[in-house]
């Protein structure tokens, strides 16, 4: 298991751009009711921040395992009354979480988490929303090279779009999926952006 508060300790933290993803901007303003939203794995915070400046998104709540990320992230969102972090696990939330949200922004937390806990993470997710809530995510199909690294490898830990599809079915309809509109540099063609709706 990776020690992801070690990570953010020694600085060893590639994912950490500075900014929200560039799909995020793209796909503002958002087309699915949100007016609260949830961030799991927020890491620094800069999604949220995008996320709640959007009109009428009340509340914009990240959790986040790692205390470093959640302390640097309050700092980052200091000023935005509408956004919380919290220190939480995705796969053991309260019951505060139930069904609390009309929309869940996945970036860079499902292809962090070991392969193993994939079927929890669909099922975290889906009891965090209400019924007809909707998850939009930028899902990293293929961070390495080569077939057996992305099975391999990690994190991040690359998905066939296939097994996104298996997996996610039995909780979630995928409504649209498409390449990411915008990527960072070397990201090109390796992600895909997904918009479920709990069903
Ligand atoms: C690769 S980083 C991405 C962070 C952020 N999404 C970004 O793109 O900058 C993965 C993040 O997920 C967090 N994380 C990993 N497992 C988690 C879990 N079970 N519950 C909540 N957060 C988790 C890590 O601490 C880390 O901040």
């Amino acid at each position: 298991m990776i020690d992801w508060e070690e990570r953010y300790r020694t600085g060893d933290t590639p994912w950490d751009k500075g900014g929200p993803h560039p799909a995020l901007a793209r796909l503002l303003p958002l087309t699915v009711p949100a007016r609260r939203i949830l961030v799991p794995g927020c890491g620094l915070g800069y999604d949220i921040a995008a996320l709640a400046a959007q009109p009428d998104v009340d509340a914009v709540v990240g959790i986040d395992v790692a205390t470093s990320a959640v302390e640097a992230s309050r700092t980052t969102l200091a000023g935005l009354p509408n956004t919380r972090v919290e220190k939480a696990d995705l796969f053991a939330l309260s019951e505060t979480h139930r069904h609390a949200y009309d929309l869940v922004w996945e970036h860079t937390c499902f292809c962090a988490i070991d392969p193993s806990q994939r079927n929890a993470y669909v099922h975290a997710v889906a009891d965090a929303l209400r019924p007809g809530g909707h998850l939009l995510a930028v899902f990293f199909l293929t961070p390495w090279d080569t077939p057996e690294e992305n099975a391999t490898q990690g994190p991040p830990f690359g998905c066939p779009a296939a097994e996104l599809d298996r997996r996610f079915a039995p909780r979630f309809r995928l409504i649209d999926v498409r390449e990411t509109p915008a990527t960072y540099p070397g990201r090109e063609g390796r992600e895909q952006v997904r918009l479920l709706q709990r069903v």
